[in-house]
């Protein structure tokens, strides 16, 4: 595949890769100066300040506190450049962009499958077009494994029972490589693939070319009715004995023991598999658990079904609660409706 310029460095072909690179460099500047300052002084002072006499006694020395405090300043500030410019790109990473196409990805021992919102499937592959935020959200079948495209600089474990994410925006097109990062058995060597980043228009030709899939929303919806879910919650998410799902997923959630919380993937995922362990704010914990009959695969299909749901705009769809929680109740519901939920809230 595509090499860079610098040996050992992997190709740059996302937004972040020159701010992650710059970051690196800066880190290695640093150390290979000191290293070169500090062995050099050394080397010099052992030289000039060698023992020429016998007996010969060095003049004690009181010590300095201006020179005390210059070596301690400095690398204190040094210290805390590092920690500042590495905490902004981290922040920029882990905080999904709010207009992310979403691309399911699924680990297992030993491949990555990888859906499309649409519907397409891929096996270690993921085709991508340039100038889109693309969002990741992966889970594991099994172990742990993790996410890793070198040439985006972007890495994540992938976790059993549990949804991570991490997003990109490609900028150039090619084939570069994807990798397992997490020894996971024996095949872990082999858990590699391919990201085939595609102009635009090219990509939504591939897109439509391989448009005989069902998109994980309708899938998930055909499991909805067949599950039984559809007795307590509705046809359409809109709730009966057990809560509302319209509009559920980026609101406030409030429950039985006093908490909040913001429903994301990870909490509709545990109310399928344990709905005990958080109970809605004026329901009785009838639900039974599923876990065991829904696969990852069709919990994310179930989860893209609730998402797709439409209801009240949420109060706090403007937040700004980290990559997990963003809304996508910006375009739903009239906004009487919403405003009247905001009133509902705000009293609460
Ligand atoms: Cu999966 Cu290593």
């Amino acid at each position: 595949m595509q090499t860079s310029w610098i040996p050992f460095i992997p190709e740059g072909a996302s937004t972040v890769s020159g701010k992650v690179d710059a970051l690196y460099f800066y880190l290695s500047g640093v150390t290979v100066f000191f290293t070169l300052l500090i062995s050099g002084v050394l080397t010099f002072f052992v030289i000039k300040y060698r023992r020429r006499m016998p007996f010969e006694i060095p003049r004690p020395i009181a010590g300095s506190h201006k020179l005390e405090t210059i070596w301690s300043v400095i690398p204190f500030m040094i210290a805390m450049s590092m920690f500042a410019w590495g905490a902004q790109i981290y922040f920029q990473n882990a905080r999904s962009p709010k207009n992310a196409n979403e691309i399911f990805v699924v680990g297992k021992q030993w491949m990555w499958k990888i859906q499309h919102s649409t519907g397409q499937r891929e096996i270690n592959e993921l085709h991508v077009p340039i100038g889109r935020k693309i969002k990741l959200i992966m889970t594991s079948e099994d172990t742990i494994h993790d996410f890793f495209i070198p040439a985006f600089r972007i890495k994540a474990d992938v976790l059993p029972g549990r949804y991570t994410t991490q997003w990109f925006e490609a900028t150039k097109p090619g084939t570069y490589h994807l990798f397992c990062a997490e020894y996971c058995g024996m095949n872990h060597s082999g858990m590699i693939g391919s990201v085939i980043v595609m102009q635009p228009t090219d990509f939504d030709n591939w897109l439509s070319g391989n448009s005989s899939q069902q998109s994980p929303a309708v899938a998930g919806q055909q499991l909805f009715q067949s599950l039984g879910c559809v007795s307590c919650h509705g046809a359409n998410g809109e709730g009966g004995r057990g809560p509302e799902l319209a509009g559920l997923f980026g609101r406030k959630v409030f429950l039985t023991n006093g908490q909040t919380l913001i429903a994301d993937e990870g909490y509709i995922r545990e109310s399928i598999e344990n709905p005990q362990a958080k109970i809605v704010n004026g329901f009785n914990p009838i639900m039974p658990t599923f876990q065991g009959q829904v696969t990852p695969e069709q919990l994310i299909q179930i989860i893209s079904f609730i998402k797709s749901l439409q209801g009240f705009k949420s109060a706090i769809s403007n937040n700004d609660a980290g990559s997990c929680c963003e809304s996508r109740a910006i375009d739903r519901g009239t906004t009487g409706r919403a405003a009247e939920f905001e009133i509902v809230q705000q009293e609460l």
